[in-house]
């Protein structure tokens, strides 16, 4: 379960990276030439967001369990709110977002995929848990 963790909030780093990449170097040069670059920055960002998804989802319902806590315990407590409810909902549509991008991306929508990505870049940096730790 920590290595999960672990491995869960190093990978924001990733995905804040592959986000910061595609909005402000991939997607400008785009607008200029052909997106054909030789690094597959979208494919990259979509890979490291649905990773994180997944091991989320796992985290999620490891924590859950382990705690043993009712929904509705859950829901009368802010903290507990915020990361079992709150941080999961927001970075799941933040990666809706992402893929929906990349799709659009793909069939020529790139000044779409540029909002997309911007959104879920305001939504996942302010979802993270920054003060619980940077690594
Ligand atoms: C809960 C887990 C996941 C969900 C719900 C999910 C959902 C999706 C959806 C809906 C698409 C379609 C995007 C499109 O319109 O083309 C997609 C594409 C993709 N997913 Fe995931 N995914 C998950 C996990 C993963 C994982 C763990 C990886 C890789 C490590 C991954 C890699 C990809 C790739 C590479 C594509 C794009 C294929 C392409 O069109 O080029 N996904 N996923
Ligand atoms: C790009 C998307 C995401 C990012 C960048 C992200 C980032 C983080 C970070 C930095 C932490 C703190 C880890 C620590 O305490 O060391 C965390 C915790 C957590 N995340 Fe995410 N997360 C994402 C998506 C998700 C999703 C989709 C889910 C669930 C469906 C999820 C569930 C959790 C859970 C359950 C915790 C543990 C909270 C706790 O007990 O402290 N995350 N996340």
């Amino acid at each position: 379960m920590e290595l999960i963790q672990h491995i869960h909030s190093i990978l924001r780093w990733a995905v804040l990276f592959f986000l910061v990449v595609n909005i402000f170097v991939f997607l400008p040069a785009c607008y200029k030439k052909e997106c054909q670059t030789k690094v597959k920055w979208p494919l990259f960002l979509l890979i490291s967001a649905h990773s994180n998804l997944l091991i989320g989802i796992v985290l999620l319902v490891l924590k859950l369990k382990e705690s043993g806590l009712k929904m509705a315990e859950i829901m009368a407590n802010s903290a507990y709110r915020k990361v079992w409810v709150e941080h999961p909902f927001t970075m799941v549509i933040a990666i809706i977002l992402i893929t929906i991008g990349y799709s659009k991306q793909k069939k020529g929508h790139r000044k779409l995929n540029f909002w997309l990505l911007i959104i879920s870049l305001i939504l996942i940096a302010y979802m993270i848990p920054w003060a619980a730790s940077l690594y």
